[in-house]
């Protein structure tokens, strides 16, 4: 039977903060598969999201299909906006949800899972951050363009920099996407289109340049919309998810367990010879060219198309 093993491989999984968003639903699908998982969370969310999940607030979610409950061996701070400790500035060192907080820079981090595990196997980037997000590029200013750039794209980079070394010569590293880099979505604004454009470019350079220097594969997924705590916080989540339930390929919701799979299938030994695609988990919906729900389009109703569902 062929199916997904990754038995004996850990994986850091970089931009959980809760049981909701793509980050968890992936660590679950490679802790399905077998995986074992360490999990960086950002610096000032450490603390409620180790208190939750020590309360059982995350129990139902942790719940695997053996009986047994997802676990993972190590939970570290991580702010992916800094490389080296030298660039956090004084005012977020002494920030209190920062301040009891030590080595959280990527390359303290990379360092610190080296030590305590030697290799991992696989790498995960499930962050984004644009502080102007609710702003149209034309009046987003160069640093929330930056900031989004810096946090949501470079962070990917720096990551697979530092991890590099430590990732075992069969392993790979993924990160999540938006159809918004490549197609206009109206609200996704302050930079964050542009930055997930560089996260998509930059895979295909990193996979020519990690897959030669340590043979590791690179790859992205470009996912439908989620109902995760950042999506909310954009504003506009709901319609998204109506919009392509409407328009997609595939009429049904897209889960995060979907993603999850496709990320745990990437990672596996079944994707050996994928590096560098941009993989879309979105119902289809990349596919389209037109909104079949346009009131522009209600005289020729879609129905008489392709036994569309009524
Ligand atoms: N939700 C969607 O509709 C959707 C669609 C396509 C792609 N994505 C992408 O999926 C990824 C995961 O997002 P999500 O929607 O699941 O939301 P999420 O809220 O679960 O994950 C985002 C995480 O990024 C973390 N983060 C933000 N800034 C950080 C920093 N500087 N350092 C470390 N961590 C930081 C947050 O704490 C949070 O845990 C993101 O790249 C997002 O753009 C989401």
């Amino acid at each position: 039977m062929l199916n997904i093993d990754l038995k004996g491989k850990k994986a850091f999984i970089a931009g959980i903060g809760d049981d909701q968003g793509y980050g968890w639903a992936i660590a679950k699908a490679l802790a399905e598969a077998g995986a074992e998982i360490i999990i960086g969370t950002w610096t000032p969310l450490l603390k409620i999201f180790t208190t939750s999940w020590a309360q059982g607030k995350f129990d139902e979610s942790r719940q695997l299909s053996n009986g047994k409950k997802m676990e993972y061996l190590k939970v570290y701070a991580l702010d992916a906006a800094f490389d080296k400790p030298e660039d956090v500035p004084q005012e977020i060192k002494e920030n209190k949800r920062y301040v009891d907080a030590a080595g959280y820079t990527i390359s303290e981090v990379a360092a610190q899972v080296a030590k305590d595990f030697g290799k991992i196997d696989i790498l995960v980037h499930a962050l984004a951050n644009g502080p102007e997000v609710k702003k149209p590029l034309l009046e987003t200013s160069r640093n929330g363009y930056l900031a989004a750039l810096s946090s949501s794209s470079y962070s990917f980079v720096s990551l697979v920099a530092h991890f590099g070394p430590h990732i075992s010569a069969d392993g790979s590293a993924i990160s999540l996407s938006y159809i918004a880099s490549e197609r206009v979505i109206p609200g996704y604004g302050g930079g964050m289109s542009s930055a997930k454009a560089a996260l998509e470019s930059d895979t295909r350079t990193l996979a020519w340049e990690a897959g030669r220097k340590w043979g590791i594969r690179i790859n992205v997924i470009s996912a439908g919309p989620l109902r995760s705590r950042a999506a909310r916080a954009i504003g506009f989540i709901d319609s998204m998810i109506e919009y392509s339930k409407a328009n997609a390929p595939l009429a049904k919701d897209l889960t995060a367990e979907e993603v999850g799979q496709s990320a745990a299938f990437l990672c596996s030994p079944l994707a050996a010879a994928i590096s560098g695609v941009t993989l879309y988990v979105d119902n289809g919906l990349h596919a389209m060219g037109i909104a079949v729900d346009s009131p522009a389009l209600h005289s020729e109703p879609q129905s008489q198309c392709c036994g569309a569902q009524a």
